[in-house]
C-alpha cells in the first residue's frame, strides 16, 4: 500500500535460520538461547550489567515498579511526551502518574529542572524516556534523584545503543526497561529486557518474571531439579527461545543499523535546514551523548493543518505518524491530566509528525519524503 512506509524490519536469512534452528531443536520455552541473549545484551550495554529478558517493554516497566515496591499512595513522575504504557503501569500498581514537561521546543526530553518542579513528599520514582533515541541529561537527573532519595527507572524503548559520556542508556537508573516491539531498533515482534547493576534487584526481577519460582521447566527437563520453591508471588513475563535466537541476530546488527539511521537522519537534517520545519535535538543536551536515532520526529510550522499534511503525504504513498497523542485526550485519563501541566509538550503534541526512518531506507527515499513534505506545507 505504501511507497515509503514508516518502518521496515531489518530481517534477512539469518533471523529465519535462527528461528528454524530453535524450532528444530525441540525446545521453545525460556532456556539456553534466552540466557545467551541476556548475557550478550548485558555485555553490549557495559560491564557488570545484569539483563533479564521479558515478554515486552510494558512487562519490563511493570516489573520495575513492583521490584522497587511502588504502590498505592506513591507518585511517579513520567514524561508528558511518551507512549501511554508509562502512565498505565504506574496507574495499575495503584500509584499516581504525574507528568513533567520537556526542556524546550528543541529538547523534547524531561530535564532535571522540569522533574524537580513536580517532586512532592509522595514522589517515589521517576521514569525517564530517551525520546526518539536522544538521551536525557542523565548525570543531572541521576544526581537529582540520588539527592532526593527517589528511584530512577529508564524507559529505554527508543534507545538501545544510545549513551551519555560513554555510559549506555539503561545503565544509569536503578532499572532500565527495553522494548523489542516490531518498530523498535532491535525488533522481535514482541519482547523486552530489564537491566540493573544491583545484584539484589536483579534476583527480585528474575523471581517476578517467572512466578517467583526457584527453578525453570528446563532445569527439570535436563534433570537438574525435581521440584521448585516459590520465593515470592510473581508473573509469567518470560521470553521464549525463538525470540531470543532472533534477538541475538538483531543485537549483532544493532550497531550498524543505528549507524544507518544516523546517516539518514543527517540527510533529513541537511534537507530541512533553513526551512520552517524543525527537527528536535539539534544539539546534545547536558553531557556528550550518542543517539540511537529511533524515529524521525519533526515540528511542523504553526500555521499548517497537520491532518492535511498527513493526507498529502499519503496521496504520494508516504506513511507518517504521531508520537504521541497526549494523555489528556484519552478517555481513560480524562480529567487527570491537563495541557497546562506540561505547556511545551501541549504545543509539541499539536504540531508533531513522525517521518519514515528505518535502517534499510535509501537516501533517495529521504529526499523524496522531504520534497513531498515541503510541498505539503506550502
Ligand atoms: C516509550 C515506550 N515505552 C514503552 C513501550 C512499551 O513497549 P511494548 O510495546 O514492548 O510493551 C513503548 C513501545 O511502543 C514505547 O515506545
Amino acid at each position: 500500500m505504501w511507497k515509503i512506509q514508516l518502518f521496515k524490519l531489518n530481517f534477512d536469512g539469518r533471523e529465519s535460520d535462527a528461528a528454524r534452528e530453535v524450532i528444530e531443536s525441540g525446545w521453545l520455552t525460556m532456556g539456553e538461547k534466552t540466557s545467551s541473549f541476556e548475557s550478550s545484551f548485558g555485555n553490549f550495554l557495559g560491564s557488570s550489567i545484569y539483563a533479564t529478558a521479558v515478554s515486552n517493554g510494558t512487562a519490563a516497566l511493570h516489573m520495575a515498579l513492583l521490584a522497587l515496591n511502588i504502590r498505592s499512595g506513591d507518585e511517579v513522575i513520567i514524561p508528558a511526551l511518551t507512549f501511554v504504557a508509562d502512565a498505565n503501569v504506574v496507574y495499575l500498581v495503584g500509584a499516581t502518574p504525574i507528568i513533567a514537561d520537556c526542556g524546550s521546543l528543541d529538547n523534547w526530553n524531561m530535564t532535571a529542572e522540569t522533574i524537580a518542579q513536580k517532586i512532592t513528599a509522595k514522589t517515589k520514582a521517576v521514569i525517564v524516556v530517551h525520546y526518539a533515541g536522544y538521551p536525557c541529561d542523565m548525570p543531572s537527573i541521576k544526581k537529582l534523584c540520588t539527592d532526593r532519595g527517589i528511584h530512577l527507572i529508564e524507559d529505554v524503548a527508543h534507545a538501545p545503543g544510545a549513551s551519555i559520556d560513554g555510559k549506555s542508556c539503561g545503565a544509569w537508573g536503578d532499572i532500565g526497561c527495553f522494548s523489542f516491539f516490531s518498530n523498535k531498533n532491535l525488533s522481535l515482534g514482541e519482547g523486552g529486557m530489564v537491566t540493573t547493576t544491583n545484584e539484589k534487584l536483579n534476583q527480585r526481577l528474575r523471581y517476578l518474571r517467572s512466578h517467583g519460582m526457584t527453578t525453570l521447566t528446563l532445569d527439570r527437563h535436563k534433570g537438574r531439579a525435581i521440584t521448585y520453591d516459590v520465593i515470592e508471588p510473581g508473573l509469567n513475563y518470560r521470553m521464549d527461545e525463538v525470540r531470543a535466537a532472533i534477538g541475538l541476530v538483531q543485537l549483532d546488527k544493532l550497531p550498524s543499523s543505528n549507524l544507518s539511521r544516523k546517516h539518514l537522519t543527517d540527510r533529513y537534517r541537511d534537507n530541512l535546514k533553513g526551512t520552517e520545519v524543525l527537527i528536535p535535538f539539534s544539539q546534545p543536551y547536558g553531557a556528550m551523548s550518542l543517539s540511537s536515532y529511533h524515529i524521525l520526529p519533526i515540528l511542523l510550522p504553526k500555521k499548517v493543518d497537520r491532518k492535511e499534511v498527513i493526507e498529502k503525504l499519503k496521496q504520494k504513498g508516504i506513511q507518517s505518524s504521531i508520537h504521541y497523542p497526549p494523555f489528556w485526550d484519552f478517555t481513560a485519563y480524562a480529567g487527570q491530566f491537563k495541557p497546562t501541566d506540561a505547556p511545551i509538550v501541549a504545543e509539541i503534541s499539536q504540531r508533531q509528525l513522525t517521518l519514515p526512518l528505518f535502517p534499510t531506507m535509501r537516501i533517495d527515499e529521504v529526499d523524496e519524503v522531504t520534497l513531498a513534505l515541503l510541498g505539503a506545507i506550502n
